[in-house]
């Protein structure tokens, strides 16, 4: 699974160009801004709790005891066919991640105008943790969706089916999402469907620490309709 969400991710990335992405909210993850590296050349990374925030700060600055991606970047270093390998990869990454915000998707969030638009937006499993309703969910993919620039992107991954997720002991709220509501969500929001993807999920083979009623993963790219 690992090795589809590399590929897929960096497939999907690779669908656009342009000089600054954004992740939101990334939670303790910087595989996207790993792949996003190598197109973009400035990552904003957004993330709503102060201890994730923590996490990817202490990695940006290399303070790598507390979060150790060697394998990841190994993986990575390998796909791109990185002569340098994982120092390589590891320095582009951490120079693109210029910002390490906070964000609260619940409390009508401003960006800083010097910020917007963004060429691409990314955002994983974030949405549906926050929305508890269609129309909450289709609300927020038009917000983000007003932080991309005409003919940039949106890059949405997340889990059909889905109502909960865990992670060791705790339980969290997924919002049960179907592909016909996550592409009228993107239409609703200017939005033209460019690529999808789905990976289906084997009950029987969950990481114990992780677990959900996922019944599969998706890839959805989308580009912003010129008014
Ligand atoms: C399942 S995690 C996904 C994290 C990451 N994108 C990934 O791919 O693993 C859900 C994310 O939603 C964030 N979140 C929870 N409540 C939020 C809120 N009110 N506003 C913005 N993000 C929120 C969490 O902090 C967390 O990063």
């Amino acid at each position: 699974m690992v090795n589809y969400l590399l590929t897929t991710t960096a497939q999907f990335a690779g669908d656009f160009r342009g000089d600054c992405m954004a992740d939101i909210c990334a939670g303790p993850v910087i595989l996207p801004s790993i792949l996003g590296s190598r197109i973009f050349k400035r990552i904003h990374l957004y993330e709503y709790t102060p201890q994730c925030r923590e996490v990817l700060n202490a990695w940006k600055n290399k303070n790598e005891g507390l979060f150790d991606l060697s394998s990841f970047m190994k993986t990575v270093a390998d796909l791109e066919g990185c002569r340098s390998g994982l120092y390589f990869c590891s320095a582009r990454t951490r120079t693109a991640i210029t910002r390490i915000l906070p964000l609260d998707l619940t409390n009508t969030p401003t960006m800083s105008k010097d910020d917007l638009p963004f060429d691409v937006i990314y955002s994983a499993w974030t949405l549906e943790a926050v929305a508890k309703t269609n129309a909450e969910y289709k609300a927020m993919v038009s917000l983000l969706g007003s932080w991309v620039r005409p003919g940039g992107g949106l890059l949405m991954m997340g889990s059909y089916g889905q109502t909960f997720y865990t992670l060791g002991e705790k339980k969290f709220h997924s919002l049960k999402l179907s592909e016909s509501v996550v592409l009228a969500a993107l239409d609703e929001a200017g939005f033209r469907f460019k690529r999808k993807s789905y990976f289906d999920v084997d009950p029987d083979n969950m990481d114990p620490a992780c677990l959900s009623d996922s019944n599969g993963l998706f890839f959805i790219s989308a580009v912003k309709n010129h008014e």
